[in-house]
């Protein structure tokens, strides 16, 4: 089947187009190739390359910027999907877009399922949620995939800055009162490849399963690295920031043909694993 990916430059996007599965015939478009908040862009590129299925991976990520550019938040976290549902109903073809547990408030005391009612606390949350609904208002047959906390051998992420503040500080203190799934971006992509072939539509929450505070994560993290910079717990109220963040976001699910992922510690075991050996995610 021939897959059209967007956000070919990001953490996710780049991961997908890397080391696409065998049967795919991937044509991977990165911002500066497709810019999916402008819908004569979207059509144009929907007709020219004819995807059976598109994956959406562009999205405006940056939680705290988004408070202060919402219009941009919105291009390509709302209007963006909504461009990219029109064209492929237009087509009859699918879409597989991403979306996140920020559509979530934290205050439910455990972790988040498909039925759970979101209610965003940030604008990223907000522009994301607001592209889920127009991705089910347009096109039917539509995989909404929210996961959470992702980190990567190569590009930026949450784990990647556990390691610098390692590098360049006596202490790193990081909150304990933030709980998610730590989702490893190989065993995403592999879940992506499984739920792609199948025609499970609707909207799956796949993450790292169980969860973890970011303080148990980075601990995870650096004792199996070896690293022996001392850990202090802190609380999200000591690090001021522009954007709430839930304070549980933990995600799990309750469909029945549902796409597991391995427990998170299994996740930060291979990055562990990559890291050690000097591998940067590409090939073996
Ligand atoms: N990272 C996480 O922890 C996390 C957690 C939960 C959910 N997610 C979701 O997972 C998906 C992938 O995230 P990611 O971490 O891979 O994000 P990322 O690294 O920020 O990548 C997003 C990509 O989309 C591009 N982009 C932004 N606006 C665009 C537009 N209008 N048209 C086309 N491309 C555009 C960005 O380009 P520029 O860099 O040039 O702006 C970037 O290359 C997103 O839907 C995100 O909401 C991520």
């Amino acid at each position: 089947m021939k897959i059209l990916i967007t956000g070919a430059g990001g953490l996710l996007g780049e991961a997908l187009a890397a080391r696409p599965p065998e049967q795919w015939e991937v044509v991977a478009l990165t911002r500066e190739e497709l810019d999916i908040s402008s819908a004569g862009t979207v059509r144009e590129a929907l007709e020219r390359h004819r995807p059976g299925l598109v994956i959406n991976a562009a999205a405006f990520t940056d939680v705290d910027g988004a408070e202060t550019r919402p219009d941009a938040a919105r291009a390509a976290n709302t209007n963006g999907p909504r461009n990219l549902a029109e064209e492929t109903r237009r087509q009859d073809s699918i879409l597989l877009s991403l979306s996140t547990d920020y559509v979530f408030d934290g205050a439910k005391g455990e972790p988040y399922d498909e039925n759970d009612t979101p209610a965003p606390l940030s604008v990223y949350g907000k522009t994301k949620l607001a592209g889920e609904e127009e991705i089910r208002r347009l096109n039917p047959r539509h995989f909404i995939v929210r996961t959470s906390w992702l980190y990567d051998n190569r590009g930026a992420s949450f784990a990647k800055n556990a390691l610098e503040l390692a590098r360049n500080n006596e202490e790193v203190r990081i909150a304990e009162d933030q709980r998610g799934s730590p989702t490893y971006v190989p065993h995403l992509t592999a879940a992506l490849a499984l739920l792609a072939g199948s025609e499970n539509f609707g909207t799956h929450h796949i993450a790292g399963s169980g969860g973890a505070s970011r303080l148990d994560f980075v601990r995870e993290i650096y004792t199996r690295l070896g690293i022996s910079t001392p850990l202090a717990a802190a609380r999200t109220s000591d690090f001021p920031r522009p954007a709430l963040r839930p304070a549980n976001s933990e995600l799990a699910t309750a469909r029945r043909d549902a796409i597991e992922l391995p427990p998170w510690r299994e996740g930060v075991a291979e990055f562990v694993r990559r890291e050690a050996a000097g591998k940067d995610g590409e090939g073996g």
